[in-house]
């Protein structure tokens, strides 16, 4: 097939796309007891219907008032414009992730934050995907190979299988290849038992017990951080001892790492912090975001068979690499779409570091931001068949049609999310590289319901069917 015949083919969308599932709206605002059942139960089956059409509300979440920027030049206004007031993450989020991640980048603010992005950026910029790019393959190779073993039919957990995958590849890039496959298992394990105990909103907050409250955290979660601190430090030291043959790695990067501006190393603990913060914020949102594609690939056969058309146009049956990602247009435009519907970080906020105006609303210090993914990728003003599965909308000529800061499943401003290219590349070589040989199938009974966690995932799991390509 010729490059031409297949952007004829791939620009057309399907007659019929598919409408995915998404929690009932209600059509008014839930009084405060179905509030705090709902948010306990699927966070994002609190907002109504008419909240995918304000460009800009506020809101008791449930006893907290909380201000919602739903529009691009709102979005714009708070995270960049004025992100010096909104730059502090909300006491909900610094309270869950603090006894895991410490003073980590991606819940300190201030000159921490400032410091810390600028070791760790760099470390997992766009300009580092050619140190990452083979072992993602590598990785996703192994998959496909272990799902290839399973008789035809067979059912998985694609879930599961997603977080594995992603799971041994930001433990490979973060302490090396050989260190990273050794200690996987032990890091999820780990990480599994903290988020579990962290997913559920707390219910303390969510009464709206003020901030200076001392609230202290379960013995379970204290015992879970622990754990994990346990493990990196372990690695760590591991790391450390074998360094003189040492694997490049992140953990070695940051190790070397000087701030450009003052020159100052990390200490042990703020590394370890570092390597927590890479690997939660790493794992579970690619994690997310490629069982949602399988799922909506399953769903939408006309989309498939684009996808499969292009990955016999690019790579005809071999393995993808870095160099292909540019040419995988219409596999970037699915991995784009799946979260736009099911962005894997659901909601972003803030608290306000001062009185701040927006829309000529009045932001008093100490109030909640925030910008919601899942209503702005839906907003009824913003998208053409806001629910749909449309890839297309994603592609290159079709990029004027998307108006700046409507799309941000990756943040934006200076806290955008600084493993985005990584993140991006690693859902492009996964897809491509398992596509080329397997298509899961939903199992059948099987209900799938977004659920918002800390991350927005198919519920507890996405049982699916094995099928071999080839
Ligand atoms: C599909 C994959 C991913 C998505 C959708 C995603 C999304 C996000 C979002 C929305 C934020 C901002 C959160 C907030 O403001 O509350 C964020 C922050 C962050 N992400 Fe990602 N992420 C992904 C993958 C990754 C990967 C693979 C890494 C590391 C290798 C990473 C590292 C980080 C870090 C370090 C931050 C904190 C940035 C800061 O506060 O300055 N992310 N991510």
């Amino acid at each position: 097939m010729s490059a031409t015949d297949l952007a004829a083919i791939v620009s057309k969308p399907a007659t019929t796309p598919f409408l995915p599932p998404y929690p009932p709206r209600p059509r008014t605002p839930l009084g405060p007891i179905a509030a705090l059942t709902t948010a306990r139960r699927n966070f994002l089956a609190l907002f109504e219907e008419k909240c995918f059409e304000y460009e800009t509300f506020s809101t008791r979440m449930l006893s907290r008032r909380v201000f919602v920027c739903n529009s691009p030049d709102t979005v714009a206004q708070a995270f960049i414009a004025m992100h010096d007031s909104f730059e502090r993450k909300t006491p909900q989020m610094r309270h869950a992730l603090t006894p895991l991640l410490g003073d980590g980048l991606f819940i300190s603010d201030g000159e921490t934050w400032r410091q810390r992005r600028r070791i760790v950026a760099p470390i997992v910029h766009a300009s580092r995907m050619s140190l990452f790019a083979p072992t993602m393959v590598e990785a996703a190779a192994e998959a496909a190979d272990r799902w290839d073993g399973l008789p035809e039919g067979t059912p998985i957990d694609a879930l599961r299988d997603m977080a594995t995958l992603t799971a041994e590849i930001i433990c490979r890039a973060v302490f090396g290849p050989r260190l990273g496959h050794e200690h996987a298992t032990e890091i999820v394990a780990a990480f599994g038992d903290y988020q579990r105990l962290v997913g559920q909103l707390d219910l303390l907050y969510l009464l709206g017990l003020p901030d200076w409250l001392p609230r202290p955290h379960s013995p379970a979660i204290r015992r879970a951080a622990r754990r994990i601190r346990e493990v990196l430090d372990h690695i760590i030291r591991e790391c450390e001892d074998r360094s003189a043959g040492g694997e490049d790695s992140m953990i070695r990067r940051l190790f070397d790492a000087r701030d450009p501006e003052t020159g100052d190393a990390l200490d042990r603990e703020a590394l370890r912090n570092e390597a927590a913060v890479i690997f939660m914020a790493g794992h579970e949102t690619t994690a997310n975001s490629l069982a949602w594609t399988w799922f909506l690939l399953s769903q939408s056969p006309d989309v498939e068979a684009r996808l499969h058309a292009e990955l016999e146009q690019v790579l005809g049956g071999r393995l993808p690499t870095l160099d292909d990602v540019p040419r995988l247009v219409y596999t970037r435009a699915i991995f784009e779409e799946a979260i736009r519907l099911y962005p894997p970080v659901p909601l972003l906020g803030r608290q306000a570091a001062r009185q701040e105006s927006i829309r000529e609303r009045t932001i008093p210090a100490g109030s909640l931001v925030i910008v919601v993914p899942w209503l702005l990728h839906r907003h009824k003003h913003l998208w053409a068949q806001p629910d749909h599965f449309i890839p297309e909308r994603f592609l290159p000529e079709n990029a004027s049609e998307r108006e700046r800061y409507s799309y941000v499943p990756f943040s934006v401003g200076p806290r955008v999310c600084a493993g985005q290219a990584f993140g991006q590349t690693e859902a492009i070589l996964c897809l491509a590289t398992l596509a080329q040989r397997i298509s899961l199938r939903l199992a059948p009974g099987a209900v799938v319901e977004p659920v918002c966690r800390l991350t927005l995932r198919p519920g507890d799991g996405l049982p699916m069917l094995v099928q071999h390509r080839t």
